[in-house]
C-alpha cells in the first residue's frame, strides 16, 4: 500500500523558539498512525537539527528541508548539499515549490538534477509540480504538470521513480484560500496517476505517493484525502497551528 503523508511546508515562517513550540504542541497530541502514514515536517534551514532532535525519538515522524543544491560540496555560497542535510539526520527534500519556481527561476531541468542528486544518496525527493491560475483558466492544467513531470522525473528508472513522492499544488490554490474541490483535486491526481502508469505501468504508480497542496486546513482534509488517488496534503499555513495540522494528521485515511 503506497505511503498517505501529512507534510507541513514552514516556509519562511516562525523564530526558533516559536517552532520548537509548534512541535513540541504538535507532540503533545496523541496519534495512532498506520504502518503506511507518515508525518513530515518541512522546517527553515536553521531548525532543522532542533526538529530532528524532536521529532527523531516519534516513529513515523521526519524532518525535511525546503531545498537543497545539486552539487555535494564547494565554493556555491548560501547553498546546502544533501550531504550536509543528512549529516543532521534529514532524509526527506521538498523541491520545486512553485514558490522556487517562481521567484527563484528554478526550472524543470535544475529539478531533475536534483532530484538525482537527491536519489543518489537515498534521501526522499518531495517534488511539487502545479499549475498557475491562466493554465488552469484555459483548462491547459494537464498538459502542464504533465510537462513537469516529463522533463523533472521521467529519466527516473522505475526502480527509482517510486522513491519519489509528488506534490500536486495548484498555484491558485496556495496561500489563497481557494481550495481546489476534492473532485478537482481528485481528477488531477488520477490524471498524474495514469501519466505515471502509462510511463512507468499501473503496478509502479500504484506506488506513488500523491500529496495534494493548496489551503489544505483542518476543515477540508478529511474530504480531500478521502479522494482514491489523493494520498496525503503539503500543507503550508495551516501547518502553522498545531490543532490545524494536528486535525490534518488524524485525517489521514
Ligand atoms: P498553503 O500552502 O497550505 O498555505 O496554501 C501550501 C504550500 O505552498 O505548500
Amino acid at each position: 500500500m503506497r505511503k498517505k503523508i501529512a507534510a507541513a511546508n514552514w516556509k519562511m515562517n516562525l523564530t526558533l523558539q516559536q517552532g520548537e513550540a509548534l512541535l513540541d504542541g504538535l507532540l503533545a497530541q496523541s496519534y495512532q498512525l498506520q504502518p503506511h502514514q507518515e508525518v513530515v515536517v518541512a522546517v527553515p534551514f536553521p531548525y532543522l537539527t532542533m526538529a530532528v532532535q524532536k521529532l527523531q525519538q516519534v516513529p513515523q515522524f521526519y524532518v525535511a528541508a525546503q531545498n537543497c543544491y545539486t552539487k555535494a560540496s564547494g565554493a556555491y555560497t548560501g547553498e546546502v548539499s544533501v550531504d550536509i542535510l543528512q549529516s543532521v539526520g534529514v532524509q526527506h527534500i521538498v523541491i520545486g515549490h512553485s514558490e522556487r519556481r517562481e521567484y527563484f527561476q528554478e526550472s524543470n531541468q535544475f529539478l531533475a538534477e536534483k532530484v538525482d542528486a537527491i536519489l543518489a544518496k537515498g534521501a526522499t525527493p518531495i517534488f511539487c509540480c502545479g499549475e498557475p491560475l491562466p493554465v488552469r483558466e484555459a483548462n491547459e492544467q494537464n498538459a502542464f504538470v504533465a510537462k513537469q513531470l516529463q522533463e523533472s522525473l521521467y529519466h527516473l528508472s522505475a526502480e527509482a521513480i517510486q522513491k519519489v513522492v509528488i506534490a500536486y499544488e495548484p498555484i491558485w490554490a496556495i496561500g489563497t484560500g481557494k481550495t481546489a474541490t476534492s473532485a478537482q483535486a481528485q481528477e488531477i491526481h488520477a490524471f498524474l496517476r495514469s501519466e505515471l502508469a502509462g510511463k512507468y505501468g499501473a503496478a509502479i504508480a500504484d506506488n506513488i505517493s500523491i500529496l495534494y497542496g493548496g489551503s489544505v486546513k483542518a476543515n477540508n482534509a478529511i474530504e480531500l484525502f478521502s479522494q482514491p488517488d489523493v494520498d496525503g496534503g503539503l500543507v503550508g499555513g495551516a501547518s502553522l497551528i498545531v490543532e490545524e495540522f494536528a486535525a490534518i494528521i488524524k485525517a489521514l485515511p
